[in-house]
């Protein structure tokens, strides 16, 4: 199935055209329902936000959502990460990459299935601005361990990295609908924040 959307072809995107606007743009990957990525563009009308995951079943409820608040800032898209990043966004057009919770794919032979790899970090580097951010958290210990294995991979492209457990780095009174559902059931939390050298 995944090969499948690897396979997917995705025209370049100009976000002036997108969004109407040259406002800064922050990305979410694997938004899920997008009630993250709702909230935080209703909070802030001058930057806009682009959610996208390989599954429309769940961001159709976000996109319904955003459109019935008619919010002008938000897009969403279905696409594999890796192949949108590559073939859609240009070098230095986004401000902010969030992600959170992506898949742990714990099972050792499906490891190669998680998102969060040094080819992903390299694509996300050369696609922020200058000082751009990328916010991550997830709930697995290991899948965190390997997480900062990649960081320490790729540390020449970070001026800063930062970690946190049980605390959110950036907005932190706006959570995901994972990050509700885990801390209900009082699971650690690990948070990472990357910044762009
Ligand atoms: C566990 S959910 C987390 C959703 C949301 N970020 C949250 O915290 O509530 C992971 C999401 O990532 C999406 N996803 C997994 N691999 C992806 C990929 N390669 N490209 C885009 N989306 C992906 C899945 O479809 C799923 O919606």
């Amino acid at each position: 199935m995944a090969r499948a959307f690897i396979e997917e072809k995705y025209g370049s995107i100009v976000f002036e055209e997108l969004f109407g606007n040259s406002h800064a743009v922050e990305m979410e990957i694997g938004c899920g329902k997008g009630k993250f990525l709702v909230a935080r563009s209703i909070e802030n009308p001058g930057t806009n936000f682009l959610g996208i995951d390989r599954v429309s079943k769940f961001m159709n409820i976000g996109k319904t959502r955003a459109q019935k608040r008619a919010l002008p800032n938000i897009r969403f898209l279905r696409a594999e990460a890796r192949a949108f990043l590559n073939e859609a966004i240009a070098p230095e057009s986004v401000s902010i990459f969030h992600i959170y919770f992506p898949d742990p794919w714990p099972k050792r032979r499906h490891q190669v299935r998680r998102v969060f790899t040094a080819e992903l970090l390299r694509l996300l580097h050369v696609r922020l601005a200058p000082g751009g951010l990328v916010e991550i958290a997830t709930d697995d210990k290991d899948y965190f361990a390997a997480m900062k294995k990649t960081i320490a991979a790729t540390a020449e492209l970070w001026e800063n990295v930062r970690e946190t457990m049980n605390e959110r780095i950036l907005d932190g009174m706006n959570k995901t609908n994972y990050e509700l559902k885990w801390a209900a059931q009082g699971r650690s939390l690990f948070y990472a924040e990357l910044k762009k050298r």
